[in-house]
């Protein structure tokens, strides 16, 4: 799996990021555990090497530390969100690469780039930089995936937990549009063997 000795120490680097987040929005905080803990074994299953899950794992676990920089009244905002809310929201993926670039270790900047693609979409609809398909990193491509299923997992202020089933519609609709079907496929074997 992926390279222990190496992922200590980038858990070393960005724990105090990890407990600012918590601070700041505890229910991000325990989605982006939910999120790395599956991340790295889908990352497994689609062919990374060690140092590149351990890399995964810790930009999965920060991947909405950018959500720091978003105004309480939206990032708390219990009513559908504005459309002005959303584009104030569309730049925590550049605010997270931001912070992780200001860091200064070996493997910041991979880790910044799949924070700040996260939610780039595979046909280039996606954001901050509308890259399409392999242009958009490998890891980032992983977090999208496993990302939308938590979000669709649980209950949010705007929407209703969803069940399993209805989840992988909703994601095999959007395999080749905003999913990487290749990794699509693996999640939904990582998930049949769970
Ligand atoms: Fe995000």
């Amino acid at each position: 799996m992926h390279d222990e000795a190496y992922y200590q120490f980038l858990q070393r680097q960005t724990s105090a990021l990890s407990v600012a987040l918590g601070y700041r929005d505890e229910a991000t905080s325990r989605h982006s555990e939910r999120v790395a803990g599956r991340a790295v074994r889908l990352g497994a299953l689609c062919g990374l090497n060690a140092r590149e899950l351990a890399i995964l794992r810790v930009a999965a676990a920060v991947h909405d530390i950018g959500k720091i920089g978003i105004p309480d009244q939206i990032l708390s905002k219990r009513r559908r969100l504005s459309s002005a809310d959303w584009v104030a929201i569309h730049h925590h993926p550049t605010m997270g690469a931001d912070i992780l670039m200001a860091c200064d270790f070996d493997g910041a900047r991979e880790l910044a780039d799949i924070v700040r693609h996260h939610h780039e979409n595979m046909d280039g609809t996606g954001y901050p930089d509308g890259l399409r398909g392999e242009a958009i990193p490998l890891g980032a491509r992983i977090v999208s995936v496993v990302d939308a299923y938590d979000a669709m997992d649980e209950a949010r202020p705007y929407h209703a937990r969803r069940p399993h089933a209805e989840i992988m519609t909703i994601l095999e609709s959007e395999a080749g549009s905003r999913r990487d079907p290749d990794v699509l496929q693996a999640f939904c074997r990582l998930l049949d063997d769970a």
